[in-house]
């Protein structure tokens, strides 16, 4: 599977509702026919939050959410770029001369991400133009990687518009790279699960080396997908980025602490491996070498032996140079422990014991705790939801995605679903003081497929 690209499929576009719609879109726009069609899935991820950039396992799926993308090459060198939806204006520029702003995370921003990641990996700096026509339906900035999704598609849009060709791996690893041109420091997770998915089974994701392996999810339990209707925008905050410059931290210290040559050491997994201990056992050796009492940057300075300067300039990226408090034994525990739990949840999913559903739904509570009280990366509407999920009958249910915002998923025992969607929706949706609008859904996930691209046979 590792050498394995994209499937391209021959369909007629006729009988394809979405992509019959867009092509008479694109010919309205562009009074042309499109050559051939891109779509790319988003992800609920089931357990493991933020621990891929620490570089510990995650356990995510595809949802049928997607961005789909209708493309025509052509010969001007000119990149323009339209949105089905009119809140996202057109853009164009000079294929040769991307340039990404990483102060506005403004839409086409992330498709030139993709873009730029084909043209760097093949060394060209003479791209032909094209003309994309974007259509996305994964809700925004709520936590199903609607940004990586468009990242991916278009990623694949500009290697099949170039008519090379790479794996699906190669195309998770080269995505996730090229997203951070946004500015966020983000894992690999939301790129792998975009291409490496398949129908019908969740993946555990691994890293260095990527690699995705199925887990299959109980047949009597349903995963449900909760908007809190609050956005969160990971680019748009220096959130995202204060909790991986933390791990980064943490790591270093209990590198040091051990005597391990730390200014080499990125990621809390490295920490782990270098000492050859269980998580369990960091655990402990982190409650040894950190204090809870949040650290300021003298000293941190101080433990590492460098100046506040190098700290700045070295280590940290440039949105968290100033920050000044930083809780690195809180975000630790939390890293070890999360990704102890995605390792006990694949267990449980190929032991299948009689009370799987349970269990399951156990780590996912303590997920949401860990994220809630350790990472610090839920809001009160997310618990009130999470809550709400439990009361109706969700066996467990957590925060997913970065946080701070965004939905929740929960898993619910089959039978008790429908009585679960209509009480939560009473219960999160249609609240008596009238403070979420009405057209605010809740998801469910069911038909998970990859990255794959679409040519029109009629
Ligand atoms: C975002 C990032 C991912 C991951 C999650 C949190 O989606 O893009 O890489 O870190 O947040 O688990």
């Amino acid at each position: 599977m590792a050498t394995e690209s994209p499937a391209t499929r021959r369909v007629q576009v006729a009988e394809h509702p979405r992509l019959l719609k867009l092509k008479e879109m694109f010919n309205s726009k562009f009074g042309s026919i499109p050559k051939f069609y891109v779509r790319a899935p988003g992800r609920v991820n089931i357990i493991g939050e933020h621990i891929d950039y620490c570089g510990y396992s995650v356990l995510p799926m595809a949802v049928e959410q997607d961005v789909l993308i209708a493309v025509e090459p052509v010969k001007t060198y000119t990149l323009q770029l339209a949105n089905t939806n009119p809140l996202y204006p057109d853009f164009s520029t000079s294929a040769n001369n991307i340039q990404i702003d990483k102060t506005k995370p403004l839409w086409h921003n992330y498709f030139l991400c993709g873009v730029k990641g084909i043209q760097e990996h093949f060394g060209l700096s003479n791209l032909t133009g094209m003309n994309c026509l974007v259509d996305g339906n994964i809700p925004p900035s709520s936590g199903l990687s609607s940004s990586s999704a468009l990242v991916c598609c278009a990623g694949l849009v500009t290697l099949t518009a170039l008519g090379r060709n790479l794996s699906k791996v190669e195309l998770a690893e080269i995505c996730a790279k090229s997203e951070r041109y946004i500015g966020t420091e983000g894992g690999g997770m939301d790129q792998s699960i975009s291409f490496l998915a398949e129908e019908g089974t969740a993946k555990l994701i691994e890293f260095s080396p990527l690699r995705a392996t199925d887990v299959k999810l109980p047949s009597g339990a349903v995963f449900v997908i909760a908007n809190s209707c609050v956005e969160m925008n990971k680019a748009a905050t220096s959130h995202f980025n204060i909790r991986v410059m933390e791990c980064r931290l943490a790591a270093k210290l209990l590198a040091k602490y051990k005597s391990l040559q730390w200014d080499k050491v990125l990621r809390l997994e490295e920490v782990q491996a270098k000492l050859g201990i269980s998580l369990e056992e960091m655990l402990l050796v982190t409650e040894d070498a950190l204090h809870p009492e949040p650290y300021n940057p003298e000293e941190i300075c101080r433990c590492l032996g460098i100046s506040l300067e190098e700290l700045r300039t070295q280590i940290l990226s440039p949105n968290t140079e100033d920050v000044l408090i930083f809780k690195l034994y809180q975000r630790a525990k939390h890293v070890y422990s999360e990704a102890a739990r995605v390792l006990q949840f694949k267990k449980i999913c190929e032991e299948a014991p009689e009370d799987m559903v349970q269990l399951l739904g156990e780590l996912m509570n303590q997920s949401h705790m860990s994220c809630r009280d350790m990472y610090e990366c839920s809001c009160p509407e997310l618990d009130q939801l999470v809550d709400i999920c439990r009361k109706f009958g969700a066996q467990g249910s957590r925060l997913t995605g970065a946080g701070w915002g965004g939905c929740t998923v929960s898993i619910v025992p089959a039978d008790k679903l429908p009585s679960f969607l209509a009480n939560v929706h009473k219960a999160y949706y249609q609240r008596s003081d009238g403070s979420l609008a009405p057209e605010k859904q809740s998801l469910s996930a069911t038909k998970p497929g990859a990255s794959e691209r679409y040519e029109d046979n009629t």
